[in-house]
């Protein structure tokens, strides 16, 4: 995404009774339902950018509570923006990295991860830096509840082939895959969905669970025998 600073941002997203940053987000751990007022499902998404799924989503399923992430000020600020004419009770957004997940959230405490269109970091140098690289979906596993799901989507292919495998070397259980995700099939669309869709290219999709606790993979197993 194209860095532009913009003056005052931080000064903006620091102010936002909406934004969590680390100290007020880790406060929040194993809290959050709390905070929104009500034990519903907590949906999160990493990477969010401008938050125009999560402005939409969080309105037409108003039976979730919503949580999006960003690490630059100028992405939180923009989301802001968008969210806060709709004064929506079940959104609000994390200001930090996603390195920091397992301290803001308890383990299992969240639903459902979105991760959509991270940047593709093409370098192996830069591998870690993927968010679906084996350290984060560890992370996301960690915080993620015994019947948690995580879709994945992008637009770049050796991302996808790459993240197909760490998932599956991670112990994940991918359910559905797609390497050209049709329209009808997407639901609500990220900014960068309705990008890569104008410009005619192919949506690739992952659904995983999380890897089986333990106890939850011996119970699997004397249920197979
Ligand atoms: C390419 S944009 C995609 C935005 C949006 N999800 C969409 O589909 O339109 C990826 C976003 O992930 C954010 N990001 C990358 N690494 C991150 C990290 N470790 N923690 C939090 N946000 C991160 C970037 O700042 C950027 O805004």
């Amino acid at each position: 995404m194209r860095l532009r600073k913009v003056p005052g941002s931080r000064e903006k997203a620091a102010a936002s009774p909406l934004v969590f940053a680390e100290d007020r987000a880790t406060a929040q751990q194993g809290k959050w339902a709390e905070l929104f007022g009500r034990t519903a499902p907590l949906v999160l998404e990493v990477g969010m950018g401008r938050g125009r799924f999560l402005a939409t989503v969080a309105e037409v399923q108003p039976e979730n509570n919503y949580l999006g992430l960003e690490l630059r000020e100028e992405m939180v600020v923009e989301a802001l923006e968008k969210a806060e004419p709709l004064n929506l009770p079940n959104l609000r957004y994390l200001w930090l990295n996603a390195e920091l997940l397992p301290e803001i959230f308890a383990v299992g405490e969240v639903d459902r991860i979105y991760v959509h269109f991270p940047d593709p970091w093409p370098k192996s140098r830069h591998a870690k830096r993927r968010l679906t690289a084996p350290a984060f979906l560890k992370r996301y596993s960690q915080i993620l509840s015994a019947k948690g799901e995580l879709i994945f989507k992008t637009d770049d292919e050796p991302l996808f082939r790459y993240s197909q495998q760490t998932f599956r070397e991670e112990g994940w259980r991918v359910q559905e895959e797609y390497d050209d995700l049709p329209l009808e099939k997407s639901g609500v669309i990220t900014e960068y969905e309705g990008r890569w869709r104008r410009h005619g290219k192919p949506i690739f999709f992952l659904r995983a669970l999380p890897p089986l606790a333990a106890e939850g993979a011996a119970e699997a197993e004397a249920t197979e025998q």
